[in-house]
């Protein structure tokens, strides 16, 4: 499916952002080991989240779906599930492969997982190698570093393992098999990556402690917690940064999550120059969320790199975007985890952005872009990766005639109703 998308030339509005990706997964991850059943709301309808929850019931849970985003998990407990008589498919998703062989990793029988072409060439050696550590057998393409994995799991053995990148994905299979260890697991990371596993396992009465780096967990049971998701601070960030950038523009996103380890985003857009104002902030299952309001006020390009890195890795596309509006030149450093995403994110904004006329460049490890105004329309490739299909949307909202993405049915994985709500902020609509 392509996407046509046309210049707007300001905009003053209020949107509801779906729910938040990192914490739906994790959710029904938790709620299916919990004893009893957990009430989830605002679950994010998206494909990678429905991947999840298909894995789950594969492997014996139930999981009514009130409504696309009211979930009710009926949770057996730490080893409630049970063989899947299939293959486990998370389709695009890096979260479910990586944190359900965590999980996978604890449990006494066979799991076979796999999923599209992009999972297949995503490095898992880095969850492969502590789990086996832990005692789990890990078979996978060339020596366990490419999925498919096949896994046989049982009772583990307790580490303590520093991550060689700062990977929420690594932290949380290793403390996901830290349920089933014979002691203390601890995680040691080289800066802060996003805590919402940390969190949700407080919330559910795990023995989880973190102090500066490290995170230490204790083998516990899980006792049910009501979930509200708070709205995805990754998919705010296309609209956040269309406020920032598109003149005379004012635009509040209800009730984002406010994670300190999520809000890079934020940051970055004061330091360029833009205003943002929270409010009416509350918190549920220890996530904080809140009102975003972010109003244009003309930008200056800026240096992000090292520990602000982690805290914004998913939006580094969609700052690449903000970068080439504003004055002066942005250089984004110490981001090259972005070359294994769901694309190498890093080419494929470099390449697209190139095609609407802006100044970007690709380094070993981060973007140089020079910014400037005046870009024209252009066809787009998503590389079959959401967040590059919604970053050149983006860009067609300040390019001159029409900008067309193609393969942007992508965009489902993680903002179903994307099109919807951009296409709700034209004058027309
Ligand atoms: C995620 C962690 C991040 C992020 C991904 C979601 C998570 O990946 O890029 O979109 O839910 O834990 P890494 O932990 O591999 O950096």
């Amino acid at each position: 499916m392509d996407m046509l998308v046309k210049p707007l030339r300001t905009l003053n509005h209020t949107v509801n952002i779906p729910g938040d990706k990192s914490i739906s997964h994790r959710s029904v991850m938790l709620g299916a080991i919990a004893a009893g059943n957990t009430d989830i709301h605002n679950f994010l309808p998206g494909e990678d989240c429905q991947n999840t929850v298909r894995c789950m019931r594969q492997l014996g849970i139930e999981i009514d779906q009130l409504s696309p985003t009211h979930l009710l998990v009926k949770g057996k407990g730490l080893m409630g599930l049970t063989e899947p008589d299939n293959y486990l498919d998370v389709g695009n998703s890096g979260t479910t492969m990586r944190l359900l062989s965590g999980l996978l990793a604890g449990q006494n029988f066979l799991s076979i997982l796999t999923g599209d072409a992009s999972i297949r060439r995503r490095p898992m050696g880095r969850i492969a190698q502590p789990l086996r550590k832990m005692g789990a057998q890990i078979w996978g393409r060339q020596g366990g570093h490419y999925s498919p994995l096949a896994i046989k799991g049982g009772p583990l053995q307790a580490i303590s393992h520093q991550t060689p990148v700062a990977s929420a994905q690594i932290k949380s299979a290793i403390l996901l098999a830290g349920l089933y260890g014979n002691g203390a697991t601890s995680v040691t990371e080289p800066a802060l990556s996003r805590d919402h596993t940390e969190k949700m396992l407080a919330a559910f009465g795990a023995d989880i402690r973190t102090a500066g780096l490290t995170t230490v967990i204790k083998p516990s049971s899980l006792t049910p917690c009501p979930v509200i998701v708070p709205g995805d601070i990754s998919s705010a960030a296309f609209f956040l940064a269309a406020g920032a950038i598109i003149p005379g523009s004012r635009i509040t996103l209800n009730q984002v999550g406010l994670n300190p380890t999520r809000t890079g985003i934020l940051e970055v857009l004061m330091e360029m120059g833009a205003q943002v104002r929270i409010a009416n902030q509350r918190e549920s299952s220890g996530e904080l969320m809140g009102d975003i309001t972010i109003e244009e006020q003309g930008l200056r390009g800026i240096t992000i790199g090292g520990d602000m890195i982690p805290r914004l890795i998913d939006e580094i596309p969609v700052l690449a975007v903000v970068a080439a509006t504003a004055e002066g030149t942005t250089v984004i450093k110490d981001a090259g985890e972005l070359k294994v995403k769901e694309s190498n994110r890093l080419r494929a904004i470099a390449i697209e952005l190139t095609r609407f006329g802006a100044d970007i460049q690709e380094t070993a490890d981060g973007l140089i872009i020079n910014g400037g105004r005046n870009y024209q329309g252009a066809v787009c490739e998503s590389y079959y990766d959401h967040r590059i299909a919604m970053s050149c949307a983006l860009m067609g909202l300040i390019s001159e005639d029409r900008t067309v993405i193609k393969n942007a049915r992508c965009i489902d994985i993680s903002f179903p109703g994307f099109q919807d709500i951009l296409h709700s902020l034209y004058p027309h609509s």
